[in-house]
């Protein structure tokens, strides 16, 4: 830089000074003035909008894969395919220390580096490049933070292209910068300007290529029930997967039946005062996470090899307490399925599905013992079960009927012995539901709503009945 221009600078500034403007108090003032803004802005964001509940935290759950929150994605995405390196990828330190260590430092020591005084863009191309080398690499890399880096059939490709675009091109175009402008000197501003252009470009366009190839995996949401009466159903709707096996839709079992192994065992009913009034909130959870091994109950909780979170057992327990303990009182829950208006035929995903869950499910499913008979899709409960088919359209003697309605089936080949028992074997349904498996079953099992709503006829007023419901099948 010329004396000339350094005693312009020295200049202005010396202008700028005496026009007045203080940093304290007069900027800080300004600062302070915002940062309320924003903390306002803050207070209201919380209030009015918030942060959606997450489910409880498990420390005992090892299937949880720790995330870090979107800002930090690029530093993360930055590990995965740094690891990509053969012989680099080994020395992990380099990448989780060295580099952003030495990156942070180049910041801190940028005054020191770049002494240059002009701030006119077209005099400041080094930094202006580099700065917005490493801004699209940080943008790009965080948008391809949930591309995994390995294939399902093993294939590296994705992360040899991520390792390219994230590092590669951006490492080169950045070398080539300091080289021009420290090793050759004399090239112009332009090609400077072309090379991190063009080092974007690639970076952009080989990070949209892997985003449209190797598409994000879809992640299961998981809803979080935060009203009680959502705990209360999402308890309900655990507890009839899970236990209705044993302790039966209203837990009033107190003979195991129908249960591999457990057969005529005898256990306290878990809706009793006696077992609700001595066990709390605490132990009740802990029963269920760990089961009663010993007596066959297996553990449910996942810390002991279960299927379910503690927020999930939470839901059980907040469902046993608001159902069945009197101490409680249960807010008005959504019915099992939409009451029948007179003449409409109820179809399995509306009527069927629930109702099959809450009383047919837990032992229904695959690994229980169950005659083969699966229950949780609607062919399966058409085509499955031993005696298969367990239900056919328009037939009365449906065996999924007759057991329902309490007749068990005898043996053919022995008469006295039964082949099936009454379902479900440990409880019974209202005769309500009887009747909505029934009309399901003679006008046609329709699957959907809207085939049903084909079935369905609208009684005709002053005939004479309330509605009788379609017992045939209407055209
Ligand atoms: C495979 C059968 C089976 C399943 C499924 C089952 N339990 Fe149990 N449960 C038992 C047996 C057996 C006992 C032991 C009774 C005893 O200790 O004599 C028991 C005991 C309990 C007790 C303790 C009763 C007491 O007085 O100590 C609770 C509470 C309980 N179960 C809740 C549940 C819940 C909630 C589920 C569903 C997540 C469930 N159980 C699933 C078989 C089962
Ligand atoms: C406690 C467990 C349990 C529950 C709950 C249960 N079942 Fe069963 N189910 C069985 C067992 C075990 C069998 C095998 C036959 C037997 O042991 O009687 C069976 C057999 C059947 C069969 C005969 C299947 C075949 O092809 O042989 C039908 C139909 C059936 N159940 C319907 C139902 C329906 C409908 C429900 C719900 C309302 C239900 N079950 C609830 C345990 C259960």
């Amino acid at each position: 830089m010329d004396n000339e221009t350094k005693q312009k600078i020295n200049k202005r500034y010396e202008r700028e000074l005496n026009r007045g403007e203080r940093f304290w108090p007069d900027s800080i003032f300004k600062d302070l003035i915002v940062s309320l803004g924003i903390f306002v802005l803050l207070i209201m964001l919380a209030t009015f909008i918030g942060v959606d509940a997450q489910p409880r935290v498990d420390p005992s759950d090892t299937t949880y894969i720790p995330r870090p929150e979107w800002y930090f994605l690029f530093l993360f995405k930055f590990l995965a395919i740094y690891g990509q390196i053969p012989v680099l990828g080994k020395i992990e330190w380099l990448a989780t220390v060295a580099v952003p260590g030495l990156v942070i430092l180049v910041l801190a020591l940028m005054p020191f580096i770049d002494r240059n005084p002009n701030r006119y863009y077209g005099k400041r191309v080094l930094p202006i490049s580099v700065m917005a080398i490493i801004v699209v690499d940080i943008v790009m890399l965080t948008i391809m933070a949930d591309v995994p880096t390995v294939t399902e059939n093993g294939s590296m490709l994705p992360g040899i292209l991520q390792a390219i675009a994230g590092m590669v091109i951006p490492l080169v175009a950045i070398i080539l910068l300091f080289l021009m402008t420290f090793v050759f000197r004399k090239t112009s501003t332009k090609t400077m300007i072309w090379t991190a252009a063009i080092s974007a470009i690639l970076t952009i366009g080989l990070t949209g290529g892997v985003l449209a190839w190797f598409p994000v995996p879809a992640t299961t949401e998981t809803a979080v029930a935060t009203t009680l009466v959502d705990q209360i159903s999402a308890g309900q709707d655990l507890y009839s997967v899970n236990c209705v096996e044993c302790h039966g839709d209203d837990g009033k079992v107190t003979k195991i039946e129908g249960v591999k192994g457990l057969e005529g065992k005898l256990i306290p009913a878990i809706n009793s005062t006696d077992v609700l009034y001595t066990l709390d909130d605490a132990t009740l959870a802990e029963v269920i996470a760990y089961g009663r091994p010993e007596a066959g109950m297996t553990p449910f909780g996942k810390a002991y090899g279960g299927q379910l979170s503690t927020s999930d057992i939470e839901n059980i327990v907040t469902f046993m307490r608001y159902t069945w303990d009197d101490r409680f009182e249960a807010p008005k829950l959504k019915p099992l399925y939409p009451p029948l208006a007179a003449g409409e035929v109820p179809s399995y995903d509306v009527h069927i599905a629930p109702i099959v869950k809450r009383y047919c499910l837990s032992c229904h499913q695959a690994g229980k013992q169950n005659n083969n008979y699966l229950m949780d899709t609607y062919d399966d409960i058409l085509k499955t079960g031993d005696q298969a088919p367990n239900v056919t359209a328009g037939d009365e003697n449906s065996t999924l009927l007759k057991v329902i309605e309490g007749t068990p089936i005898p043996d053919p080949k022995d008469p006295t012995q039964t082949l099936i028992r009454a379902m479900p074997p440990n409880g019974h349904m209202s005769p309500d539901i009887i009747n909505v498996f029934k009309l399901w079953i003679m006008n046609g099992m329709p699957q959907t709503a809207e085939d049903a709503a084909k079935l369905s006829v609208t009684p005709t007023p002053g005939a004479g009945s309330t509605g009788t419901p379609a017992t045939t099948p209407t055209p």
